[in-house]
């Protein structure tokens, strides 16, 4: 490989290697500079560094706008069109002409370069904002999409703003701070941990108090150990010096002086659990890490994750002093696809959420590790449970059917016997694209009454592909939104999406994957 002094980058790899990228990438209507520059993007991006690309730029790569790129072998053929294109599946001719006809119906926005965020989702931003840069969550709003969203939709301060998938609490504490009283729902016991402790507010004397800890933990022998979970699989993830250096700083939390300071703590143990793992987040799951840069240092391993402990605490203490909040989200455990979560609540001003994409990924073994040590999951039943209720957007659990009413038509009459007839990874895909719209059937439906009249709703979803069919959900959420009476405003598409890479090299017809908001309108 080599670098020129104008930024060029040439890397040397065999012809075979290179005919076959060639192909996979023409076969996904990518061009090898946009596919390089997405990759290091999405490497920085998962370092917490900032993004190389603006928005228009990811938005091109999707749509081969970018200049080609050079890989050297000595020949420089690149693949004619249609010799590296393999057969390709027919699109099913009636789900195309559904999501044409849906399509036409529905206002839809190709946002390109008039947003000033890269995507609804992106938590990177959230990395350099008080408060929200406390816990790193992937799957995590942009702040600024959510103010953006409120100011747009509702009017200063007035009523409740609720977001039924909550996460991390994003919507919720931008809300407040906008002076809403805000509303959040999550079956993860510890989203809504995080949540709540990111609502913390301390009067002086606490943040002094907080101050003596931080200095109690630096000069702690660390003697103490937590046990260890009882799960063998998360073990498995840490060296067994680092585990151990975990579990000392999992005692110092215990030992906080009051409840506020120790949930604090808490949370910043949950920080450590990632940076000092062998394995990292990745796709549905954790991969080896291919650097340990927590090896990196000369300390021992107990005083490399006291420091960053520390400097965590350190951190949120910065936080808390520069960052008051005037009022408190109320965040709760709960399923928002059964209808008790909503029933209790006020009238809705405005909801924006983003339920989990209906991807197969499964949030419980994502944050496996984080569950475990930080004492959310004390045994497989608790695991089974977030994942009983959690919508049905993964295939690691089994549902006795519910939310039978509601449904996607297409999704029942097109998409799902489709899918049956074909042999994919999971049986239980079929199931689960049908059961993800029945959840989300259910949610509109009950949320409904609830919400103010002229009140919107954003829902943001990225698409997905099984077996060349593509699930448009944006359109499909507009089609179900319609027929319970909402009116649909309009889908804002804010970027292509690639599903993987087996799937989109079966996908003829691109247009679908994309991840958007819908926004829908009491009437
Ligand atoms: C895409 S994340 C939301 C992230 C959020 N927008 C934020 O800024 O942090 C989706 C969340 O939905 C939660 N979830 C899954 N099923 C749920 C259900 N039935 N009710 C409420 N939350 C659920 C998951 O635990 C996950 O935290």
């Amino acid at each position: 490989m080599s670098i020129g002094n104008s930024g060029r980058i040439v890397i040397e790899i065999p012809s075979e290697k290179k005919r076959l990228l060639y192909g996979e990438l023409s076969k996904r209507g990518i061009s090898l500079k946009g596919w390089f520059l997405d990759r290091v993007d999405g490497y920085l991006r998962g370092n917490g560094e900032s993004t190389l690309l603006d928005h228009k730029q990811l938005a091109d790569i999707f749509t081969n706008k970018f200049d080609s790129a050079t890989i050297a072998d000595g020949a420089s053929e690149k693949p004619t069109a249609g010799k590296q294109q393999r057969e390709i599946k027919a699109p099913k001719q009636a789900l195309c002409k559904a999501y044409e006809e849906l399509e036409s119906r529905f206002s839809v926005r190709i946002l390109q370069s008039d947003v000033s965020y890269v995507s609804p989702v992106n938590f990177v931003e959230s990395l350099r904002r008080p408060r929200h840069r406390w816990f790193p969550y992937k799957e995590g709003f942009s702040p600024t999409f959510v103010q953006g969203f409120i100011t747009e939709f509702t009017k200063a301060g007035s009523g409740i703003v609720l977001d039924p998938f909550s996460g991390v609490g994003t919507t919720g504490l931008v809300a407040s701070k906008l002076g809403f009283n805000a509303v959040g729902f999550d079956v993860s016991p510890m989203a809504i941990f995080i949540s709540k402790v990111k609502s913390i507010v301390l009067t002086s004397t606490e943040i002094q108090k907080l101050s003596i800890y931080i200095r109690d933990v630096q000069n702690s022998p660390l003697e103490e150990r937590w046990t260890p979970p009882a799960n063998s699989t998360v073990v498995s993830y840490f060296e067994e010096e680092y585990l151990s250096a975990l579990l000392s700083i999992r005692m110092v939390v215990s030992s906080a002086p009051n409840k506020k300071i120790s949930d604090l703590a808490l949370l910043a143990f949950l920080t450590l659990i990632e940076e000092f793992s062998t394995h990292r987040k990745a796709g549905n799951g954790v991969k080896r890490k291919t650097r340990y840069d927590y090896r990196k240092t000369n300390e021992s391993a107990k005083e490399k994750v006291r420091i960053a402990f520390v400097n965590k605490l350190s951190e949120i203490r910065e936080d808390l002093e520069l960052d008051p909040l005037a009022k408190i989200p109320n965040f709760q455990v709960a399923s928002c696809i059964n209808s008790n979560a909503i029933a209790d609540i006020d009238e809705v001003a405005l909801a924006l959420t983003s339920p989990p994409y209906a991807n197969c990924f499964d949030y419980s073994k994502i944050y496996m590790r984080e569950l475990w040590l930080g004492g959310f999951f004390k045994s497989t039943s608790d695991q089974s449970a977030f994942r009983k209720s959690s919508i049905r957007s993964h295939v690691h659990a089994t549902w006795s059917d519910r939310n039978t009413e509601y449904g996607s038509e297409i999704a029942e009459r097109i998409i799902c016997p489709s899918l049956e007839s074909q042999e994919l990874w999971s049986n239980k895909i079929p199931s689960m694209i049908s059961g993800y719209f029945k959840d989300i059937g259910a949610l509109l439906s009950t949320l409904k009454p609830k919400l103010r009249k002229g009140a919107s709703f954003g829902i943001v979803v990225g698409n997905s592909v099984y077996g060349g069919i593509s699930v448009a959900t944006d359109l499909l959420i507009a089609d179900m939104a319609e027929q319970m009476g909402y009116s649909v405003t309009r889908i804002d598409v804010y970027r292509g999406v690639i599903p993987s890479s087996q799937q989109y090299a079966l996908v003829e017809d691109r247009r679908w994957a994309r991840e958007s908001t819908v926004i829908v309108k009491k009437k």
